[in-house]
């Protein structure tokens, strides 16, 4: 491993155009702050770096939705966006803002810098136009009737109502959504950054050099470098956004995935315009970006080409990106307000700011997508914080204090068992655990270890049962009027001082390994303990004497409370109600990557697929799998049973009669002990609804598909 003299880690910047959602939070801004809160408490020299994503189309749109501005639009979601971080501790050392004149001048040099070099092609292309406004248009601005059902207000990228990807040529009738008016066909020029060239070095740097990198962004970053990259436009035309520094490109602003990530070049600048070269021009800076997937190609192939181009920079060292975090089954939808916001999150449960911080950990999509449930939430509090953690240190306290007159008892080496002495390994063991998964990571896992060692602290109280050897020495002894007489009283006293110092000693440990996951959390503790913040240093980890003996602890604070069953039906409600926000702006899709097309096959690949229309006869629930259905499929020639991983999306009722396709010489596949008998096709829109691929009209059952 490289040996880094200094630490810089980014989150993507989110788009100012609505406030953050659990999503986001599990996705990057947690685990992100995780790091950087362990590393900063192991004195690594670190800069965290955000800040709010504040142009592209999704935010002009909003604004003129709004009979607002698009500044207007921006003003108001960074507020939001930046108190519902500070209130969740995500800490970062500058949370800036792509408006701000100091990002506008950054990457306007750098682009600059690029076009100076050369390494543009300008290009001229055809592009639907406004007259009246006088705009070109960008796809998202054209709407029209859709080709496939007829919804006369389709988008020129997507139809929402029912899915299909379009090209604005492909809209019957298309009009701007400006001025509503039919567009015409103009030609425009714009700046294209040749990414076919970078190829060799992208080869070479990730799939050679970054083996290391997480599985999913390796295989997603080796997708993209085999199907072949293809220059792409950095400009755009608009107003919203960081104007072309040339002379003739009025009405073209820099593309905002072109500016976005210099974002956190311009906000480090922001926050220390002497030194911020260290930390992007130095080898010996350790680079990391916190995303989720749909960012990977922009931090992993565009904005590193990018930067290598520029020739100054320093690469990632990492980029650690989560998949998605699902809601109840299904995907977060903002347009349809299937979310759970940050901000009326903090508003619902206020207190309880690291009980959210502790489940999006537990349930963080770390390598596959996962799933948010309000019950799971509820479960997590109080099966796991409050039964376990909270129980543990709460029990400490209270014995403490009632056993030992609220100071840590001495340890008595003599008297000291294996298991006394076990828990000190069990805590040494832990942190060590720890470090190697906090350096690949795994935040999870990272933080089950914590819990595994309050879970062991309880059991070790259990086991010996400090309250029972109390009764020996009776209530005078206890509060120590009188001597000790028999050898019974001695070796009581001594039991339990030993274990009350071993648990105090173990919760002192619990403060600072929880500190980087429930900050919040760790400085009650310490409140507790009349500790300052620099015990919390990771070095004391792992210490079998943090807190001396005979000195004087507070009484026990409430760690956390237990969540209500009312609460939670309340959540579920709420969800469910689904009122959009705001006059629901359609999904920022134009802005975000299509995967891309798979490798080549030739016809003869293709043909050995035997693709069939059937018909469903029956179906039902399979038990104890949320997602999967039991089909009787008829296929003409016989009927099958299939199972398919649709229940989240349809019930058993409504799909009987439906016609569909289905793969017939699949090999057979076993699932929950049901022997599926082929595969259905299905179509997901870009809101994460599955829709059946199957004939315009009825036709026979058997009928051959090719
Ligand atoms: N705004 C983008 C999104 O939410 C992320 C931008 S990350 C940056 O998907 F690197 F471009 F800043
Ligand atoms: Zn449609």
């Amino acid at each position: 491993m490289k040996d880094y003299k200094r630490i810089l880690v980014t989150a993507a910047l989110p788009y100012a155009n609505g406030p953050v959602h659990v999503g986001h939070l599990a996705g990057c801004y947690l685990p992100a702050d995780i790091y950087v809160r362990w590393e900063r408490a192991r004195k690594k020299d670190i800069k965290f770096i955000g800040g709010s994503d504040e142009h592209g189309v999704p935010i002009t749109i909003r604004a003129m939705k709004e009979g607002i501005t698009p500044q207007d639009v921006v003003d108001k979601y960074h507020a939001i966006i930046k108190d519902s971080f500070e209130k969740l501790g995500i800490s970062f050392d500058v949370y800036s803002r792509t408006s701000s004149k100091v990002h506008h001048e950054t990457s306007a040099d750098f682009f600059k810098k690029l076009y100076d070099d050369g390494m543009f092609e300008e290009k001229e292309t055809e592009q639907y136009y406004d007259e009246e406004k006088q705009t070109f248009l960008a796809d998202r601005y054209i709407t029209g009737t859709c080709p496939v059902c007829s919804n006369p207000n389709a988008y020129g990228d997507q139809c929402e109502k029912c899915g299909t990807s379009l090209s604005p040529e492909q809209l019957i009738h298309p009009r701007s959504t400006l001025s509503n008016n039919p567009p015409v066909k103009r030609k425009t020029k714009h700046w294209y950054f040749p990414l076919n060239e970078f190829e060799p070095f992208l080869q070479q740097w990730i799939l050679e050099e970054h083996k290391e990198w997480k599985n999913n962004v390796y295989g997603q970053c080796k997708s993209w470098l085999s199907s072949g990259l293809q220059p792409r436009a950095m400009t755009r035309d608009s107003h919203w956004g960081v104007q072309v520094p040339l002379p003739d490109a009025e009405g073209k602003v820099l593309y905002v995935w072109f500016d976005a990530p210099i974002g956190y070049i311009s906000a480090t600048k922001e926050l220390l315009p002497d030194t911020w070269q260290n930390y992007w021009q130095q080898e010996d800076t350790k680079l990391v970006h916190f995303i989720g997937k749909d960012n990977i190609v922009f931090h992993c192939i565009i904005f590193p080409s990018m930067l290598k181009a520029h020739g100054k920079y320093v690469l990632p060292d990492n980029v650690p990106a989560n998949e998605f975090l699902n809601l109840e089954g299904e995907k977060v939808s903002t347009s349809r307000n299937w979310a759970v916001w940050a901000h009326e999150y903090l508003e619902d449960f206020p207190g309880c700011e690291d009980v959210l911080r502790y489940y999006l950990t537990t349930i963080a999509p770390e390598t596959k997508d996962s799933d948010f449930t309000w019950k799971g939430f509820q479960d997590a509090n109080n099966s796991e914080l409050v039964s376990i953690f909270g129980n543990f240190i709460n029990r400490t306290w209270v014995l403490m204090h009632k056993l030992c007159g609220g100071k840590v008892p001495p340890l008595h080496l003599e008297a000291m068992e294996d298991d006394d002495r076990n828990i000190f390994n069990e805590i040494k063991a832990t942190k060590h655990k720890m470090e190697q998964l906090l350096e690949q990571y795994k935040f999870r896992d990272a933080l089950f270890e914590v819990i595994d060692l309050a879970r062991k602290g309880n059991q070790y109280m259990q086991k010996k049962e400090p309250w029972i050897k109390a009764k020996v020495l009776g209530d005078d002894l206890l509060a120590g009027k009188g001597g000790l007489a028999t050898p019974e009283q001695v070796a009581a006293r001594q039991s339990i001082d030993i274990t009350m110092h071993v648990c105090l000693q173990l919760s002192a440990n619990l403060a600072i390994m929880i500190n980087p996951f429930l900050p919040g959390t760790a400085r009650k503790m310490m409140h507790m303990m009349k500790v300052v913040e620099k015990m919390l240093d990771w070095e004391n980890a792992g210490k079998e004497k943090l807190l001396s003996t005979g000195y004087n602890l507070r009484a026990p604070e409430l760690l956390f409370r237990k969540i209500e069953d009312a609460e939670i039906e309340q959540q579920i409600e709420k969800l469910k109600a689904g009122k959009p926000v705001a006059a629901a702006t359609p999904a920022p899709v134009e802005e975000k990557v299509i995967a891309p097309v798979k490798p080549e096959i030739v016809f003869d690949d293709f043909a050995k697929i035997d693709l069939r229309v059937g018909t469903i006869v029956a179906a039902e629930k399979v038990e104890k799998a949320d997602k999967l259905l039991k089909l009787q499929v008829d296929l003409g020639f016989e009927t099958r049973t299939i199972v398919s991983g649709i229940a989240l999306h349809f019930t058993p009722e409504e799909i009987v009669g439906k016609q569909v396709t289905v793969v017939v010489n699949l090999a057979p596949r076993k699932m929950r002990g049901i022997e599926s008998q082929g595969m259905i096709l299905m179509a997901e829109d870009a809101s994460g609804k599955l829709h059946f691929v199957n004939p315009e009209d009825k036709i026979n059952a058997g009928a051959g598909v090719s």
